[in-house]
């Protein structure tokens, strides 16, 4: 700071003026980079590590079982908390490539942009809040992105995919996470949906991805993606034939008579002194050498026709021929601008779902068979279907129920082909589903006492460290003090009561600092309270499920949130902490009528009331109307024997409510029996299973009448 700087700021502080933001710069001037993005709540990298929770990731189900040693991973949960479970497994040597690598090959990304926040009031307000919300926007993507780092193989890579919004924030971010000089394309990909504004302004039709590497030489298989040629390249060829050994331009009218070529200059790049003798009265420029080893392999080339002269006699000119058919099926090296790579929609009904080609391009450029790729924006599962396809491991997370069920659907039911066409199924290998965040305790006390013990650890974000104090067991620590995981099962009823840590007190009191933390079932503790005291050492409860010890954290638990219409389905989501799933109470009549004003008959599901008993975080807040709800959704056909749920359509609470709370379908598409999902905005959900006969009448009139229009 100069002395002039210096007498500036005390005259603005004694005077009471507001600091301007230019003295943050010159206050704390920055050390460590040339250029960094600044703004407030950045936090610092270290922290970001530390202090995010790694949630356990709870298995729910595996599909299509086999003996393979790797399962694929589905995870629900936030990609934050989930992403450091999985970077714990990766240090654990448990998250590999098949070659053993550990870590992730390749990771894709495509977040939301976090354009769609509603905002009442006036303009000035809206620009501030616009940039509050920006903020908050990279430090979410920037937060993640470290993780994606620490993820990564040594010679991993990346790609994120953004529009034109926020990508330059993110471009500067991802400057100071992965190195400027790790950049290795900016590519334009070319939508084939444009939007409808460009009366106003040019059309927007590209979205940006960056790719950055770990390493510096990140894998490229450059061969594996080749384009069509250009439509510039086309045009250099001309059709031609050869007559007595010499090309002769021939006419477009005569095609099929003749051939499309182009010829060009016939030496290469290369040093090779041995490739640079004298051909026919002439030797290759500085820095090229001719495409063969001696002058007869070079006239064999002639003979072939592989070489030209064009004028033997005087040795000029000496051209490779560059057939179009050959050139066509080589294809042109991949450059950084994609253009026909697939349409934005997809398959699914899942809103922002991207192509496959788009990922099949990515995936095949930047990492090999065998390798693991990850996509923590999941969505409808696009980068995991494709990975499936071209024999890559997987994990997908995400923190929407609907994109889970979409992505299952879809893993269930692939095709061999991109874009999912063509007649030949494809079984996947077999992947997990796992819950990250919130947890089926119904199933946590089914697990035996080792793997109960990890959970509770992991749960609790303590070191798994055996010691004993004074003959008493210990498990681990929480912030340097002791942690006991009670083993319920051992004890069969037994209770942590006040006398049971006076106990522990009388035998290690002196020995132990002010807090000593103990693990059990909510239901083993048979006092109410987060701690008791005794001496100076604070006996701290920790209850599965439910233990919210405020000041253990650092952050407020906040809850995943599922959205209510389909916009808010690509919105940023951001929860902290685990919770535990709460299935919500629903009432419903269900059953068939005929259609008003058609003679069909329909199938109806009218909701009467639906109460979430959600404790979101904080023990026994429920939340006893609609407003609780945030979608259904319905398999017309379930099946009982595999037991999955095989989702085909989805209603928004937001429509339901202007539908009058009433779901009405054509009653053909209910098949034996219908799965019906509920689910709450915290993520939890009731599942009703309905039977046929529910509509029965109605349906085999129907059947019946639909057959005879068929035989006539
Ligand atoms: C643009 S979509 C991804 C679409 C995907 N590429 C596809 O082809 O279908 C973004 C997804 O990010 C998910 N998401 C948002 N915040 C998240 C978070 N914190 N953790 C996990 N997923 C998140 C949303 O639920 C949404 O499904």
């Amino acid at each position: 700071m100069t002395p002039e700087q210096r007498k500036q700021l005390i005259s603005v502080l004694e005077n009471d003026e507001p600091i301007s933001n230019e003295w943050a710069r010159i206050i704390f001037p920055p050390e460590k980079r040339e250029c960094e993005l600044v703004y407030l709540g950045k936090e610092r990298e270290e922290d970001i590590i530390a202090g995010t929770m790694a949630l356990p990731l709870q298995a729910v189900r595996t599909f299509n079982k086999s003996d393979e040693d790797w399962r694929n991973k589905l995870v629900f949960g936030d990609n934050l908390q989930a992403m450091r479970s999985l970077l714990d497994e990766k240090r654990a040597g448990r998250l590999t490539c098949a070659d053993g690598t550990p870590g992730v090959r390749l990771v894709f990304i495509d977040p939301p942009f976090a354009t769609q926040r509603d905002f009442r009031g006036n303009q000035d307000q809206k620009a501030y809040q616009d940039r509050v919300a920006g903020a908050e926007f990279l430090e979410f993507i920037r937060k993640r992105l470290i993780l994606i780092r620490e993820l990564l193989t040594d010679d991993g890579s990346v790609f994120v995919h953004m529009d034109w919004r926020k990508i330059h924030g993110v471009k500067l971010l991802m400057d100071e996470i992965f190195g400027e000089n790790r950049l290795q394309n900016q590519i334009i990909w070319q939508r084939h949906d444009p939007h409808n504004d460009a009366k106003t302004k040019f059309g927007r039709i590209h979205d940006t991805l960056l790719w950055y590497s770990k390493a510096e030489k990140p894998i490229y298989n450059f061969k594996d993606v080749t384009e069509s040629l250009s439509v510039a390249a086309l045009k250099e060829y001309s059709l031609c034939r050869l007559e007595n050994g010499d090309i002769v331009a021939w006419e477009e009218s005569l095609e099929g008579k003749g051939k499309r070529f182009k010829l060009d200059d016939c030496t290469v790049k290369g040093n090779n002194f041995d490739r640079k003798f004298v051909w026919r009265g002439a030797k290759p420029s500085p820095k090229r050498v001719w495409p063969a080893d001696s002058p007869e392999e070079m006239d064999e080339l002639v003979r072939k026709g592989i070489l030209y002269l064009r004028n033997p006699e005087k040795g000029a000119a000496r051209c490779r021929v560059s057939e179009l058919d050959r050139r066509q099926a080589e294809g042109q090296l991949a450059q950084d601008i994609w253009l026909n790579l697939g349409r934005m929609k997809g398959g699914s009904s899942y809103p922002t779902e991207k192509p496959e080609l788009l990922l099949n391009r990515i995936i095949l450029a930047a990492s090999n068979s065998g390798d693991l790729v990850l996509d923590a924006f999941a969505g409808s599962g696009t980068t995991l279907a494709v990975a499936e396809k071209l024999g890559r491991r997987w994990v997908g997370i995400d923190c929407g129920k609907l994109s889970i069920y979409t992505i299952q659907k879809r893993m269930l039911n692939l095709k061999q082909e991109i874009g999912n066409k063509g007649k030949k199924a494809m079984k996947a290998k077999p992947f997990t589903l796992y819950n990250a965040g919130l947890y089926d305790f119904g199933k946590l006390r089914e697990l035996p006492w080792d793997a109960w013990r990890f959970f509770a650890l992991q749960l609790f974000q303590c070191k798994d460290e055996q010691h004993s104090i004074r003959g008493i067991r210990f498990d681990g620590y929480l912030k340097g003090s002791s942690v006991l995981v009670f083993n319920h099962l051992e004890n069969g009823g037994a209770m942590v009561s006040e006398e049971t840590l006076h106990s522990i007190h009388e035998a290690i009191g002196e020995k132990v600092s002010s807090r000593v933390f103990i693990i059990a079932p909510s239901m083993s503790f048979d006092f109410q309270r987060d701690y008791i005291s005794i001496g100076d050492v604070r006996y701290y409860a920790l209850r599965i499920p439910y233990s919210i010890v405020q000041e253990l954290h650092k952050r407020e638990f906040t809850a995943l949130r599922q959205p209510s219409i389909a916009d808010d389905v690509n919105d940023t989501v951001e929860s902290v902490g685990f919770d535990f799933i709460q299935p919500p109470e629903v009432s419903y009549k269900a059953g068939s009528r005929v259609k008003e004003g058609f003679l069909l008959h329909e199938g109806f599901i009218k909701l009467e009331s639906f109460r979430s008993e959600a404790n979101v975080r904080a023990p026994m807040k429920s939340v006893d109307s609609f407003e609780a709800l945030s979608m259904v959704m319905i398999d017309y056909d379930y099946d009982t024997e595999t037991d999955v749920f095989n989702f085909d359509a989805v209603h928004y609470s937001a429509a339901l409510a202007e539908a009058g709370w009433e779901i009405t379908f054509p009653l053909e598409r209910a098949g034996k029996k219908m799965m019906v999902v509920f689910l709450d905005v915290f993520g939890n959900e009731a599942r009703e299973v309905i039977d046929e006969e529910t509509f029965a009448d109605n349906k085999t009139e129907k059947l019946k009448k639909a057959k005879k229009a068929t035989k006539k």
